[in-house]
This record gives C-alpha cells, structure tokens and sequence, in this order.
C-alpha cells in the first residue's frame, strides 16, 4: 500500500491516540478546574481504537503513542495495548508508547512491559509537593514518584517532561535536570502553548525555552546531541550528569518542516496540525462499514490536506487560545 505523504512530502508515520478526555488531574496550563467531558458514548470503543490504530498501521505508521486525557484512567486500557502489542510483535510497528501523568503507573507498568512498550513519557513539572499540588490541583506527589520508580522497576525507559513556566518552575530547572538524571531519566522541557482558555493569561505563563537554557547553560555544559527520538525535541547532552536534556519549543523555533505526526482523540477525530483546527471525522468511516476501505479512504483523504504548520503567538497583546481545544482533548 502507499504510504501516507502529505502535500509537503512528508511522510506520516506517527500517530498520537487519544484514549479518552478525562484525567484524575487538573494541571493548571492544561484545563480548567470545571471542565466539561465528552459523555461517554461518544467515545470510540477499544475495539474501534484497535481498528483505528490498525488502519494507521497498514498505511505506514511506524510508531503509535496512546495519551489523553490521562489514558491509564481509561478502563480496560491494557486490551487496547495487548491487542496492539501484535503490531510490534510482527514488526510492523516500531513503537508503542504512552504519555501519561504517572498516577496509574504503580499499578500498570509491568503490564505495559509485557505489551512490548519500552519508553514512558511521565509529565513531572516540579519536584516540590506543595507546587505539584498547586500547578496539578488534584495530583498525589508520593504516588507519581512511586509510579515513576514502577516503571524503571518494570524495565521501562523513563522520560520526564516538564512544562517550562514562568515564576514556577524556572528557578527549579537545574534541580529536575539533576534529579531526572540522577535517576537514569532523561529530560524535556516544553514550552506553554496556547491551547483552550484556562484561568490563568498564557503570557503570565509563558517562559520562552530560549531563557530557559541560556540559564541552564550558566550551570551545565550543553552539547547538541546527535540523539532524535522521533518527536519534535531537540535533544543536548549535558556533560556534567551524562544525562540527555530536550526541549521543545512550538513558539520560539518552530519545527513543523519536520512534523511526521498527526492526531486522534477520543471521538475518532483525526487533526491533522495540534495548532489547526481543520479535522476529519473517522468515526463516520469507521461505523458506515464493517470493511475498512472508507475508513483508509478517510484518513488518506485527511493527509492530503495536512496544514503546513501551526501559528502560536504569545505576547502581552496576544495570549488568548490559538485553537478552543484543550490538550487534554487532542492529546498531548
Ligand atoms: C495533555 S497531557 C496527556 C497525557 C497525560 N495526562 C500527561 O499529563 O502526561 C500531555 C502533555 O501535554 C502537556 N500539556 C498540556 N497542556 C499544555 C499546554 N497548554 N502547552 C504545552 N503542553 C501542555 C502536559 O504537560 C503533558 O506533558
Ligand atoms: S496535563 Fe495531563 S495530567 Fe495534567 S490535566 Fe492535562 S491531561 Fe491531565
């Protein structure tokens, strides 16, 4: 079959599944404290995921990551990842992996071992209890970290990300670096985007990864890496720790000429750009027919039209959302 390329010669190999809109937190840059959820009948089935997913599959995705909403709340989750554990068994898929915010870990990691995953990414933006209860409204500190040493436990390879916010946690950057990699962890900073209204004004939030690492850099010897993962990050080696560093920066350097990547929430809604709102509906697809030759048909029909890239703007005069949809809604 030919692969998915879009009108700008990229090829589409990754897709990031959004298992459900929910979450046991409520991050601050994230949502709203009252957020209103899809009802539940909305969402996809885990069989049609499984459908979803393999679809992308036999079109040429090489690498799928599962996230949310937070995707370990998701009941019965672990059939969606056994059943796609096929998928990397034949060697069709590259990778499986998940984003999640470490609160299940405890309880999921081995399992997600077994099912052929070998990296996690764990969102972590503070290593004080206090802040995490502030900026995670709901979050349990002891039980991430707990999560977190499951999942090293179990043989997983950690990933810790953390978004870079201002009057929060930039004082603390050194410390997470030496502590992510003190662990055997590496670690990513990301910039704020603007996605959904929350409270608080992006602009109080945003603190451009430009700052960031000039900082960084006053107390680590950064060296580019030759190291990619696949995502967008932008990887250094930090001399001092031996540890990897990445940052991600939508607003300050833009890396849409590179975007491999497209999007699947919940719903069966395929964005084709995170900052765009254009979108397909595969759900249609997926139901009009037992056959998946519409739903193929749609997604084609989809990447044929994938944006050239985002348009993020925070300043003082512009920090209203880019997009109306949260993160938790697209996925992260
Ligand atoms: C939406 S979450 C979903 C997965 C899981 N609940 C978690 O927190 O890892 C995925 C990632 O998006 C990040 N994120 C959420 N809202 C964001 C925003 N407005 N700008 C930048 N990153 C954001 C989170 O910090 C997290 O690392
Ligand atoms: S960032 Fe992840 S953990 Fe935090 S509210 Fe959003 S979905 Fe939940």
């Amino acid at each position: 079959m030919t692969p998915l390329v879009d009108p700008f010669g990229r090829a589409i190999t990754y897709i990031r599944v959004s298992v459900t809109d929910r979450c046991d937190f409520r991050c601050a840059y994230c949502m709203s404290e009252d957020m209103t959820f899809l009802p539940k009948p909305d969402l996809l089935s885990l069989e049609e995921l499984d459908r979803l997913c393999s679809a992308f599959v036999r079109l040429g995705t090489r690498k799928i990551r599962v996230t949310g909403g937070e995707p370990l709340v998701r009941r019965g989750i672990m059939t969606l990842f056994r059943s796609l554990s096929r998928h990397v068994e034949s060697g069709a898929l590259d990778e499986l992996t998940v984003t999640t915010n470490g609160s299940q870990l405890q309880r999921f990691a081995h399992e997600l071992a077994d099912c052929g995953v070998k990296r996690v990414n764990v969102s972590l933006d503070t290593l004080d209890a206090q802040k995490f209860k502030e900026i995670t409204r709901w979050g349990d500190f002891s039980q991430v970290m707990k999560g977190i040493d499951a999942a090293a436990a179990a043989g997983l390879k950690v990933k810790i990300n953390a978004v870079a916010l201002k009057g929060f946690n930039d004082r603390e950057a050194p410390e997470l670096v030496a502590w992510a990699h003190g662990c055997g962890h590496d670690l990513t900073f990301i910039e704020v985007m603007p996605l959904g209204e929350v409270k608080a004004a992006r602009f109080d939030q945003y603190l451009p990864l430009t700052e960031l690492r000039a900082a960084l850099s006053r107390r680590y010897s950064l060296t580019p890496s030759l190291y990619a993962s696949g995502g967008p990050a932008r990887y250094f080696d930090v001399a001092e720790t031996g540890g990897r560093l990445g940052f991600i920066t939508p607003l300050t350097h833009n890396f849409c000429e590179s975007c491999n990547r497209v999007r699947v929430t919940c719903t069966g809604t395929l964005y084709m750009c995170l900052g765009q709102d254009d979108a397909a509906d595969l759900r249609a697809a997926l139901r009009r027919s037992e056959s998946d030759e519409p739903l193929e048909e749609a997604i084609r029909a989809a990447i044929a039209r994938k944006p050239k890239g985002h348009d993020f703007l925070i300043d003082r005069e512009q920090s209203h959302a880019s997009t109306s949809r949260h993160m938790s809604v697209t996925g992260g």
